[in-house]
C-alpha cells in the first residue's frame, strides 16, 4: 500500500464508516500560539476545541496534519527519526471515549490494513498521583483478543501525552506497537526493544495542565489520536525504515547520483538520510501557506539550520555542485498533488533554497579564511595543539562567522592541530561552555517572549487577537487589498503580524492605521461570530485564510454589525465581546521580515473605560 492510499483509506474509514467529518490540515506555522515554533501534532490547531469551544464541523473529526519536530536535529539520520512527518488523526470532542476509540483503532489496523494481531502490542498508563492506572483501556484491549503479555503498563514519561506546549489539554494514552524484527514476535512486549515500533497513539484528554503545574479535569472528555504516516507506510511494505519507502526513494536516488555511488556505506547512508530528511522539511516550511524563509530568529533559524546541515552532509559525501534546489524539486513533484501549497509556492521554494546555499557557500569560504589567519597567529605554538587558540575561538567561529563547529574541528584535524579524541573533546567542551554562556544571556529574553501557556487564552492574548483583526482590516484600508495575514504570533505583551507589502510604511501610514483602529475601539463595536459555509463567508466579504483548516463550515467573526461591520474575518477565535475592551492600540515597530514582507509589532493599552 502506498502512502497516498493509506491517507485515503484512513480518511474514508473514519468518514464513511464512523461518522467523522474531514477537516483540512493546518499550516506548519501555528497561529496565535507563542509556546511552540511549529505545529507538532494534529491536536495542536484544535486546542481551543479540545478546551470546549464548539467546532464548526462537529464532534468527530479526522485529518492529515503536516508536523515538524526539531527537538534534536542532531539525532536525525537513524532509521526512525524524521523532522517532518505527516500525522493521521481522528478526534472526539466530547463524543466517544476510550471504548469506541480503541475499537476503531483496532478495526482499522486489522480489518483495513490487514495487520495481524500476533504482531501487535499495546501500552497503557500505569497511574500516579495525577491520574489513576488505566485498567479501563487494558480491559478493552483484552476484550479484543490482545494477550496479557502484549499489554504493558508504563509511567507518565511513556504513556501520557501533552500538553504540546507548557499548558493545555493532556491525558493518559494507549500506544500501539508493531513488531518489525526478523524473528517471530516475542510473546511478551519489551518497551526497550527498538524492533517494536510505535505506530499509533490514542490519547484520552481528560485534563488541562495549568501554568502552576496542576492537572484540572476538563469539562469535556476528548480523544486525540495520531498515527505516523511514514512509519506505517514502512510497516505495510515490510521496510525497516521510512527512508526505504517510496516517500524517499527518488530523493535518495538523486543524492546517490550526485554523490556518485549506488550502494552506500554506513557513513553515506547516514548522510543521505540527513540530507533527504532536512530538505524535505525545509521544502515544506518554505512552501507552507504561511511560508517562512531562512533567517537568524525563530522558525527561520530552524529552517536555516536544516538547510545548512544538509549542505554540510552533502559536502561530506562529495556533492560539490548546488543541489538543494534540485532535491526540493523532487519533493514538490511528489507531494504537490496532495499539498497544493507546495506547487503554488514552488518558485519561492526554489529561489529560497538556491539563495541559502549560495549564502552558506560564502560563509564557509569566509570562515576558512578566518580560520587560516587564526592558525597563522598561533603557528609557532603548534606543540600546544588546540590549547594554543583563544578559549572562546571555537564558539566565535560560529557566533561571529556562522562557521559550524563540526567544520572547525574537521579543518583543525586536517591541519594536524587535533591529534586525538581528547583534543576533539577539548574543543567541544570549550565550544559548549561559551555556547551555554551565550544561551543564558539570551534566555532571559526568550523566557519573556515565550511567557504564557499553549494557546494561552488569557485576557491579554484574547485582546491582542482581536486587535490583530482590526489591524488586518486597517492595513487593507490604508495600504490596499494586497495586504493579507501571512503570519501571526501573540505573546502576553504584544501582537506580531506579517504581511506582503513592497515598501517600508511611512510615519503617516502608521499613524493612519493607529487612528483607524483607535476609532473602532472608541466606537465600542460589538463582536460576534456566525457559522457558515466557505462560499457564504466569501460572498459576505470575509477576509482570512479560506482554504486552511476548518473544512466546509467556518466561524466568521464580525466586529460591528452585519455586513457593514468594520472587520469580517474567518477565524477560530476566541475574541473579546466588544472592541472597547482593547482600551487603545499602538504600533511598536514596523520592519522588514523578508523580501517584500513587512512585520508589525503592536500592543493594546489598559482599558480606561
Ligand atoms: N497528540 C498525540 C501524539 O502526538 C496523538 O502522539
Amino acid at each position: 500500500m502506498t502512502a497516498n492510499e493509506l491517507r485515503e483509506k484512513y480518511i474514508k474509514f473514519f468518514t464513511e464508516k464512523h461518522g467523522h467529518k474531514e477537516i483540512k490540515g493546518a499550516s506548519l506555522i501555528p497561529e496565535n500560539d507563542p509556546t511552540v515554533l511549529f505545529t507538532t501534532a494534529g491536536m495542536h490547531p484544535l486546542v481551543p476545541f479540545l478546551l470546549g469551544e464548539p467546532h464548526p464541523s462537529g464532534k468527530r473529526l479526522v485529518d492529515v496534519q503536516k508536523c515538524i519536530r526539531t527537538g534534536d536535529i542532531e539525532e536525525v539520520g537513524d532509521a526512525t527519526h524524521l523532522t517532518f512527518f505527516e500525522m493521521l488523526g481522528n478526534w472526539s470532542l466530547g463524543d466517544y471515549f476510550k471504548e469506541q476509540a480503541i475499537k476503531m483503532s483496532f478495526e482499522f489496523l486489522t480489518s483495513e490494513l490487514g495487520l495481524s494481531t500476533s504482531m501487535l502490542a499495546v501500552t497503557c498508563f500505569a497511574g500516579d498521583d495525577d491520574a489513576p492506572r488505566d485498567e479501563e483501556s487494558a480491559e478493552i484491549w483484552r476484550s479484543l483478543g490482545m494477550p496479557e503479555g502484549r499489554i504493558s503498563f508504563l509511567p507518565k514519561k511513556d504513556n501520557w501525552w501533552g500538553p504540546a506546549g507548557i499548558t493545555g489539554p493532556c491525558g493518559p494514552d494507549t500506544e500501539m506497537f508493531y513488531w518489525t524484527g526478523e524473528e517471530p514476535a516475542p510473546a511478551v512486549f519489551d518497551s526497550e526493544d527498538k524492533r517494536w515500533v510505535e505506530i499509533w497513539n490514542d490519547v484520552f484528554m481528560q485534563y488541562n495542565k495549568t501554568e502552576d503545574g496542576r492537572f484540572e479535569p476538563l469539562t469535556q472528555t476528548n480523544v486525540d489520536t495520531g498515527m505516523g504516516l511514514e512509519r506505517v507506510t514502512a510497516v505495510l511494505n515490510g521496510k525497516k525504515s521510512a527512508y526505504e519507502t517510496e516517500l524517499f526513494t527518488e530523493i535518495i536516488g538523486e543524492v546517490r547520483l550526485l554523490a556518485g555511488y549506488s550502494e552506500p556505506n554506513e557513513e553515506q547512508q547516514h548522510a543521505e538520510r540527513v540530507i533527504a530528511d532536512h530538505l524535505r522539511s525545509a521544502t515544506f516550511m518554505m512552501g507552507d501557506q504561511f511560508g517562512i524563509f531562512p533567517s537568524n530568529t525563530d522558525q527561520g533559524y530552524v529552517l536555516r539550520r536544516l538547510i545548512r546541515r544538509a549542505i554540510r552532509y552533502a559536502r561530506k559525501i562529495g556533492i560539490e555542485v548546488d543541489f538543494a534546489r534540485k532535491l526540493a524539486g523532487i519533493v514538490v513533484k511528489n507531494y504537490g498533488d496532495y499539498y497544493g501549497e507546495l506547487r503554488d509556492n514552488q518558485e519561492k521554494i526554489f529561489e529560497g533554497m538556491a539563495l541559502e546555499e549560495e549564502k552558506f557557500n560564502k560563509t564557509l569560504h569566509n570562515g576558512l579564511g578566518i580560520l587560516e589567519k587564526e592558525i597563522l597567529k598561533v603557528n609557532d605554538r603548534k606543540n600546544e595543539g588546540v590549547k594554543a587558540f583563544e578559549e572562546n575561538f571555537f564558539f566565535e567561529m560560529l557566533a561571529t562567522y556562522g562557521f559550524p563547529v563540526e567544520m572547525t574541528i574537521e579543518e583543525l584535524e586536517n591541519e594536524g592541530w587535533i591529534r586525538d579524541e581528547s583534543d576533539k573533546k577539548y574543543v567541544m567542551d570549550k565550544f559548549n561552555h561559551y555556547f551555554e554562556e551565550h544561551q543564558k544571556l539570551s534566555r532571559a529574553g526568550a523566557e519573556k517572549k515565550f511567557a504564557g501557556g499553549l494557546a494561552d487564552h488569557s485576557e491579554e492574548t484574547t485582546r491582542l487577537h482581536t486587535a490583530t483583526h482590526l489591524l488586518h482590516q486597517a492595513l487593507r484600508q490604508v495600504l490596499g487589498d494586497h495586504v493579507e495575514q501571512r503570519g501571526s504570533n501573540i505573546t502576553k505583551e504584544r501582537l506580531r503580524f506579517d504581511f506582503p507589502h513592497p515598501d517600508k510604511m511611512t510615519d503617516e501610514e502608521k499613524a493612519k492605521v493607529e487612528e483607524i483602529i483607535n476609532e473602532q475601539i472608541k466606537k465600542a463595536l460589538p463582536i460576534h461570530f456566525e457559522e457558515m459555509s466557505v462560499d457564504e463567508a466569501k460572498s459576505r466579504g470575509a477576509i482570512g485564510l479560506f482554504e486552511s483548516k476548518y473544512g466546509d463550515t467556518v466561524n466568521v467573526y464580525f466586529m460591528g454589525e452585519g455586513d457593514d461591520a468594520f472587520s469580517i474575518e474567518i477565524c477560530g477565535g476566541p475574541h473579546v465581546n466588544n472592541t472597547s475592551e482593547l482600551g487603545s492600540f499602538k504600533i511598536l515597530k514596523e520592519e522588514s521580515c523578508g523580501a517584500g514582507m513587512r512585520r508589525i509589532k503592536a500592543q493594546v493599552g489598559a482599558n480606561e473605560a
